[in-house]
């Protein structure tokens, strides 16, 4: 990224489409090629979904815009979002900016491997499995890497290791016994690989044990690597602090307040697992399962203020990819990663993990001053506009009315919009 990326950040939101991509340019963001493509209105070629999904009948599009204003450890970037809802990405800037001016992000990942899980439903004889699991386990973890995952290995990664769990069944006296894999995926997500090793070991596990495996999968509980990232910012004022420390303590607290909070910091993650091409709804089940692990679901973030400085933290599952799948074809997607400088799949999710925390601050910073709606009205109105069927000639008088009723109610609808169209229509023609 450019060494006046301050500069280059400054006005984004008031540019054009054509001025912002000049600023991205510059920035080192995008290249001529890129630009082209977005002029071209991006992915056309229907091919590439036949190979995606079955039954193809188009492409569904959703708008990519950037936050700006982001440093990252040290780096400045521009963070690619695919959403559709309105002030996320308005949102993100101004509180990075904020971030930018007072504070800094960093982010971690501990642990490196990805799990799958072998059930057999009904054990016969737990005891005799884990003696046979026990004398295999080296082996099996071998013969799968020579075999399966021989790819991985020479990239560093491969199956690691196999372990034995006996639950209980709720429903019978007999119990059921899991094997968990885990396995380091470097820079792929690994769902398929891993999916192939487990259905691999299926064999030799059901030849050597007498026992019947019921299914093989992933999980997406990944707590086995996860990411963090931390905000700080200095000069705070204590209201607004301790404000924000009160919103946290309710969704660490409430489940109900905790869902809400938590969508908010998905608000962040989801647009950047959808323009890189990742699984979204992994990450997802990852990410509320992780906030359940103690038994009650709570917030995945946590705001403190202490002395004029709040901190926040975020830890989760966020497993994701940036090579082979949909990561690799869709040239959107492509386009992404190389917007962000991704070197690593570790990289994108310490970056994602950024997002959702900064989301999250941008979010809990407006329920504790002005509210969300405030945020949400311009291009709210814009919407309702366009939802009433204004044609171009009636927009500014249909949007200076709703500015005025918005300002006397202190709310709006559509039905308001469409009622206030109705009336314009009739004075024009009376
Ligand atoms: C709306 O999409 C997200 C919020 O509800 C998040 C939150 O309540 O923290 C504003």
């Amino acid at each position: 990224m450019s060494q006046n990326s301050e500069t280059l950040f400054q006005g984004f939101s008031r540019l054009n489409r054509e001025q912002r991509f000049q600023r991205l340019l510059e920035l080192g963001a995008l290249t001529a090629d890129d630009i082209l493509y977005l002029q071209n209105n991006g992915l056309q070629n229907i091919d590439l979904a036949e190979k995606l999904v079955e039954n193809v009948i188009g492409y569904f599009q959703l708008p990519l815009g950037v936050a700006t204003n982001f440093n990252i450890d040290g780096k400045d970037l521009v963070i690619p979002l695919a959403v559709e809802e309105t002030s996320i990405i308005a949102a993100l800037s101004k509180t990075a900016r904020w971030i930018r001016q007072k504070g800094k992000i960093s982010t971690s990942v501990e642990g490196e491997a990805i799990i799958g899980q072998i059930q057999i439903a009904e054990v016969r004889d737990f005891d005799r499995l884990a003696k046979v699991f026990y004398t295999h386990r080296a082996e099996w973890i071998s013969k799968a890497n020579q075999d399966v995952a021989a790819n991985m290995v020479k990239r560093g990664g491969g199956v690691m290791d196999l372990s034995l769990r006996r639950l209980a069944r709720p429903d019978k006296q007999q119990d059921m016994a899991v094997i968990h894999l885990t396995m380091n995926s470097c820079d792929a997500m690994g769902a398929n690989l891993i999916n192939q090793v487990l259905e691999f070991l299926k064999e030799p596990i059901e030849d050597l044990s007498g026992e019947t495996v019921s299914m093989c999968i992933l999980s997406n509980l990944n707590d086995r690597k996860l990411t963090s990232a931390e905000v700080i910012i200095n000069e705070v004022d204590e209201s607004l602090g301790k404000a924000i420390e009160n919103a946290s303590i309710f969704a660490e607290t409430d489940p109900y307040r905790a869902a809400t909070h938590n969508k908010g910091v998905m608000n962040g993650i989801d647009p950047v697992l959808i323009a890189t091409g990742n699984d979204w709804r992994a990450v997802e089940a990852g990410i509320h399962a992780f906030a359940c692990r103690d038994g009650q679901y709570r917030s995945i973030t946590r705001w403190r203020y202490q002395n004029g400085q709040l901190t926040g933290q975020i830890t989760a599952p966020i497993i994701v990819g940036t090579v082979g799948g949909v990561t690799a074809l869709h040239p959107t997607a492509k386009m992404a990663l190389r917007m962000m400088n991704i070197e690593s799949a570790n990289h994108l999710s310490r970056i994602i993990a950024a997002v959702g925390l900064v989301q999250n601050l941008g979010a809990l910073k407006a329920l504790c001053t002005e509210g969300i709606i405030q945020g949400h009205m311009k291009l709210h109105i814009d919407n309702l506009l366009m939802a009433a069927g204004a044609k171009h000639e009636e927009t500014s008088r249909l949007k200076d009315k709703l500015q005025h009723s918005l300002k006397i109610n202190k709310r709006i609808s559509l039905s308001e919009a469409t009622e206030l169209l109705k009336n314009i229509r009739e004075e024009a023609i009376s």
